[in-house]
């Protein structure tokens, strides 16, 4: 028999109190068949009922090694899709809300990389002398657009080890689609600023001479994260002039300058840690999204640390935080009751390509 789905209209309006009690019991109901993965930026309210937590490299590696039936991810779009190509094929992969996208992801698509190859190949032989590598903040068919040209997959755990190895089997990179992800990663490799072009891809040949792009080490796509470009030299400037023992940190996906002027610049983990790791009664300024400064903030008081967000305005990632207490019950309720909704489904040719770049990343890091 058919059941019929329950339509999230009925939960829309739901008291989070109410939210909360549908959500324990959905989940007590399903037991080992459910595993609940959250994102480091996950708002607060969802968060607490993660199963497994971390930062897009540990989560991926998660997805491949759970045994549940399904795979609620509390994360964007991109990193359900990781899941379901780690997963087996009989495990499935939901989005609570598959209106939770990266808008950074969607900076770059297949039609304009494969314009950019074209381009390429009018002048080198790309093939043989560029690796494409592109962020897991990306859509499924641009890991496999990895997977098929001889290219990876990095985050910004492992961007400097990716690059690394991608250099040591072509002379050139084409990074999509975080342009300062991928500065900040050759900078520390020694490549200098003038050999990294930025590939504007509305631009004929990303708005490079022939010559220009023949000295390039690196093509960076012309893409960013609104919420890290929020962080400014300036705030950096003024704290340590209040503060001049504090300490900052910030995610890579901040400009050059931000990560210039930082203590420390690493992935969400890595921020994780680094401050929990820290000595007592320390201070830090903080550059990324701010659910995560504010868990950090609050679970580090115990230890004397106090954990300050970058910028003065608020900065989160308000896709990410469409996955609310709502959508959350209203995904488990359904497969309590033996409906599957919201399920992320990469197409098989996609899906298998796409792992493959997965794959060199996970061996490579
Ligand atoms: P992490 O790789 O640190 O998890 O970052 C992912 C992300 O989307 C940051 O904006
Ligand atoms: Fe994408 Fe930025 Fe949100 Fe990270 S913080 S998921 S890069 S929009």
């Amino acid at each position: 028999m058919q059941l019929a789905t329950v339509a999230f209209d009925k939960f829309q309006h739901l008291e989070e109190q109410a939210c909360e009690q549908r959500i324990l019991d959905a989940k007590a109901k399903l037991g080992k068949r459910l595993v609940i993965l959250c994102h480091h930026y996950q708002r607060a309210d969802v968060y607490k009922y993660a199963d497994l937590t971390g930062d897009s490299l540990k989560l991926s590696r998660l997805a491949g090694q759970t045994n549940a039936e399904y795979i609620v991810f509390c994360g964007v779009h991109f990193m359900a899709e990781v899941a379901d190509i780690l997963s087996r094929p009989e495990q499935i992969a939901i989005l609570p809300d598959l209106a939770a996208g990266c808008s950074m992801a969607d900076m770059a698509n297949l039609a304009k990389v494969e314009r950019a190859w074209r381009e390429l190949t009018e002048i080198l032989d790309p093939d043989e002398q560029v690796t494409p590598v592109t962020y897991i903040n990306s859509a499924a068919d641009l890991k496999a657009f990895c997977g098929e040209h001889g290219g990876i997959v990095c985050t910004s755990s492992n961007a400097g080890k990716i690059l690394e190895w991608s250099f040591s089997r072509r002379e050139k990179v084409l990074f999509f689609p975080d342009q300062h992800l991928g500065r900040w990663s050759g900078y520390k490799m020694g490549i200098p600023l003038e050999q990294m072009l930025v590939w504007d891809f509305d631009e004929p040949l990303g708005g490079h001479s022939v010559e220009a792009v023949k000295n390039a080490k690196m093509f960076l796509w012309k893409g960013h994260c609104s919420v890290h470009q929020m962080f400014q030299v300036q705030h950096i400037l003024r704290f340590r002039n209040q503060y001049p023992d504090g300490l900052v940190i910030s995610h890579p996906e901040c400009n050059f300058e931000v990560c210039k002027q930082s203590d420390f610049v690493g992935s969400t983990e890595y921020i994780v840690r680094t401050i929990t790791d820290a000595k007592e009664s320390t201070r830090w300024l903080v550059g990324t999204e701010l659910n995560l400064v504010n868990r950090l903030a609050d679970q580090l008081k115990a230890q004397n640390k106090v954990v300050q967000f970058m910028a003065p305005t608020v900065c989160m990632c308000s896709t990410m935080a469409r996955i609310d207490p709502q959508h959350l019950a209203w995904t488990l309720e359904n497969l309590a009751g033996g409906k599957i909704v919201n399920q992320i489904t990469v197409p098989a040719h996609e899906a298998e390509l796409a792992k493959l770049a997965l794959q060199r990343m996970l061996d490579v890091s």
